[in-house]
């Protein structure tokens, strides 16, 4: 008899707990040929704006030890572009759509939020908080509770979509923002971002990337990763979606503070239940730490 490893987010069921992080998999179309896309959880999509975004010049990306550094600059067709362009495909797959957004005010991802809502059939949205706040003079919303709490609740005061806040790793103590988007209707977290990160050329002796500063992922960043996803599990009762390193099914198990997600790759969402067979889980992949 097939093993049942459904997981519920809100109103969200998956057939599994394993999606992609957000901006590695693009708007899924990409993978369609490379793997059978309806084998995941949950189908993740690059962060989506109101209006389409160019992103940062290149190099964007560059190489390090154990992981990557990224500064795409959130790049993006806007959310009518999405729609023209990705939702069709989308919405065609057996496995729901969760859609990241973000927003450089509160009204901005209150409006996004609010047209995907209208949308109909999309699975869940994702807040990317880790973004400036223009009128805030630039502070990431998801580094301070009454901002995360406002873009949460705003978002929540327009949407029955269940709301996935994706957590910032750059904060002191992420228990207490954790806490404020649990409080602000938030139906689940997904930790965690990337960590700001810079690398050299030592021929140019220049960044290698145009931006000069990007976010590190990857291998390097699994053991914070896990450790955020402890501190804010142990604050919160709504579910954690456990991502930064997952390469394999080990890794997936050893991050199962809450549902785990990989960095894109076949292998990796069939490892996983592979894995969860082999350790004869009889429902989904949990870890207890
Ligand atoms: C190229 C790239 C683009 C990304 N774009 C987004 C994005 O649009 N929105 C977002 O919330 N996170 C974005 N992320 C962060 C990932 O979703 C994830 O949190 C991070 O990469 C850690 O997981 P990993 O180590 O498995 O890659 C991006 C990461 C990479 C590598």
């Amino acid at each position: 008899m097939p093993m049942n490893l459904s997981v519920k987010i809100g109103g969200l069921v998956m057939q599994n707990p394993v999606t992609v992080a957000s901006g590695t998999f693009g708007y899924g179309a990409e993978y369609a040929r490379l793997m059978d896309v309806n084998q995941l959880g949950a189908v993740t999509v690059k962060g989506i704006r109101l209006n389409p975004v160019p992103g940062n010049p290149t190099p964007r990306t560059a190489e390090v030890t154990s992981g990557m550094l990224n500064a795409i600059g959130l790049q993006g067709p806007g959310v009518d572009g999405f729609i023209k362009k990705y939702w069709p495909f989308l919405k065609a797959l057996k496995v729901p759509t969760i859609i990241n957004i973000w927003g450089t005010t509160v009204e901005e991802y209150a409006e996004v939020a609010r047209r995907f809502d209208a949308l109909g059939g999309v699975g869940a949205l994702e807040l990317n908080v880790s973004c400036p706040n223009i009128k805030e003079g630039g502070a990431q919303f998801g580094t301070d509770c009454k901002l995360l709490a406002q873009v949460v609740s705003a978002c929540r005061q327009v949407t029955t979509l269940p709301l996935i806040t994706k957590m910032s790793p750059n904060v002191p103590n992420i228990a207490l923002l954790a806490k404020a988007a649990e409080e602000a209707g938030s139906d689940a977290l997904a930790v965690t971002n990337s960590f700001p990160a810079m690398a050299i050329d030592i021929h140019t002796r220049k960044p290698k990337l145009a931006n000069v500063t990007g976010g590190l992922t990857g291998p390097a960043i699994k053991p914070i990763a896990i450790k955020l996803v402890w501190e804010a599990a142990k604050a919160v009762k709504i579910p954690i979606i456990g991502m930064g390193g997952i390469q394999n099914a080990d890794d997936a198990i050893a991050g199962g503070g809450g549902h785990p997600r990989v960095h894109g790759q076949k292998e990796h969402c069939r490892c996983a239940r592979a894995d969860g067979q082999r350790a004869n889980y009889k429902s989904k992949i949990e870890v207890r730490i």
